[in-house]
């Protein structure tokens, strides 16, 4: 499966995202991944809908969105309107989790499903087969620049292991706390798609970081 870079504007300059994006896309990138924060579900607000359809006219890059929110099916529809081309819900935040992927395919988005450093995989095993993506944190959500956990690699293990006996298609990504490093520990464990906020963002030379991460997972 094709190894993906995800930078996360989390960590970009907001008084100008144009040039933070413009940079990455000189890197080769093509996905970006927006954390959508609401105060309840983590303890942090970031942006909703309007910036990502502002984001959607000054970019062609795959938009990757990540929604750490409550109830997420009342704001399904906004985010898929703003130009969303990944729409990930948490497990954590979904009472009908069947119905809510199914929204999201319905209005011919991917879906994607997430789920918290302390949640198993094994809460994903009915929903596996309907998903195009599973993320899993790396970090507890909320943040930035916070130290990636060990523990992680086994769970990017245990469900690589899954998808290949259930023969499934879906993308397994990874948030939180990639680096030099960590970047090649999930990769060994069979990720594809690799969210990266501060090891992007806040270096001194965005470009040169997108390609760095990036030659790791394509090598
Ligand atoms: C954390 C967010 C991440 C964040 C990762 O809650 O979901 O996407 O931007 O940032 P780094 O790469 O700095 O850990
Ligand atoms: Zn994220």
């Amino acid at each position: 499966m094709e190894k993906i870079l995800a930078p996360s504007i989390l960590s970009a300059d907001f008084t100008n995202l144009n040039q933070s994006i413009r940079a990455v896309e000189l890197a080769g990138v093509k996905w970006l991944h927006c954390d959508v924060m609401d105060g309840h579900f983590v303890p942090n607000i970031t942006f909703g809908p309007l910036v990502i359809s502002s984001l959607r006219k000054i970019t062609e890059l795959h938009l990757d969105v990540h929604l750490m929110i409550t109830d997420p099916d009342r704001y399904i529809n906004d985010f898929a309107r703003a130009g969303s081309d990944t729409i990930t819900v948490h497990q954590e935040a979904c009472i009908h989790l069947n119905r809510t992927i199914n929204s999201i395919k319905e209005l011919g988005k991917n879906a994607g499903v997430s789920i918290n450093p302390a949640t198993p995989v094994s809460t994903l095993f009915e929903i596996m087969e309907f998903v195009d993506l599973v993320l899993i944190m790396s970090v507890n959500p909320g943040f930035g620049g916070q130290k990636f956990i060990k523990s992680s690699l086994n769970k990017i293990s245990e469900l690589n292991k899954i998808r290949t006996e259930k023969n499934l298609k879906f993308q397994i990504e990874v948030d939180g706390g990639i680096d030099r490093t960590t970047i090649k520990e999930c990769l060994n464990a069979g990720c594809d798609v690799f969210v990266a906020g501060n090891s992007v963002f806040n270096s001194d030379n965005i470009t040169a970081s997108a390609i760095e991460l990036n030659n790791l997972i394509k090598t």
